[in-house]
């Protein structure tokens, strides 16, 4: 057991600098241009949420990657009061949510260690936000998201058969599409699938695959 210690310790610190080095990128300029090119992008989402409430009744959800707001404004007039929660990373995203849907709560922290208790939310979710992650911080990453949630875990992302990198703006390893609804299943076998769909460009979304899934008690 102690010869193979140095290893792991190895592993642990290549996928820390990883997320740190991501992490990094998303909170500077280019986090910044990113929520300038995207003021937008959440126009046309109300109806996914007003349905998926309508039919799941999540009283408290957290958005982990929230970014200004795309998702988060269409559900705080849904949820409870002080309901609605969203971290990230980029600093000046959140001011600016913060300016224009009051009523959220806002941490700027990293995905990998959320500061909530443990089943804190009825659904905690990421849209856009594990393709961003480097694999080997996936199980991590996901493994907080499942930890605060007491019920649902909801992802939106680029769906490939296996994690698959994708040229992002320049950048290496910023950009991965894989089957995100197994990958949770498979990392945390108490999850089952309630629902995966398809949310298209001209519905407002980017075509990507969403999955729900439920805790089972
Ligand atoms: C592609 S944007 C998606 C924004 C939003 N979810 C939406 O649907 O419009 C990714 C967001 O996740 C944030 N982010 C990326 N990696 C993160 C991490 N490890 N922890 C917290 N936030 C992160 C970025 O700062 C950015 O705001």
């Amino acid at each position: 057991v102690n010869r193979r210690l140095p290893q792991d310790r190895a592993h642990s610190e290549s996928t820390t600098t990883e997320a740190v080095r991501l992490e990094q990128l998303w909170r500077g300029d280019f986090g910044d241009a990113y929520t300038s090119r995207n003021r937008s992008a959440g126009e046309r989402r109300n109806p996914f949420w007003l349905d998926l409430q309508a039919r799941y009744q999540f009283q408290r959800a957290l958005e982990v990657g929230c970014n200004l707001g795309a998702n988060i404004q269409w559900l705080t007039s849904l949820l409870a009061p002080q309901g609605t929660y969203g971290i990230d990373v980029n600093f000046r995203a959140l001011v600016e949510l913060r300016r224009t849907v009051p009523s959220v709560s806002v941490v700027c922290t990293q995905a990998r260690a959320l500061p909530f208790r443990s089943e804190a939310f009825d659904m905690v979710f990421t849209i856009g936000v594990l393709i961003h992650q480097p694999p080997e911080a996936l199980p991590t990453v996901m493994a907080e998201i499942v930890r605060c949630s007491r019920r649902f875990v909801l992802c939106a992302e680029y769906f490939a058969r296996e994690l698959t990198e994708v040229a992002y703006r320049g950048q290496t390893r910023a950009l991965f599409k894989g089957d995100f609804g197994r990958i949770y299943q498979d990392l945390f076998p108490t999850l089952t699938i309630r629902e995966q769909g398809s949310l298209a460009h001209d519905e407002g979304w980017d075509d990507v695959t969403y999955w729900l899934l439920e805790k089972r008690l």
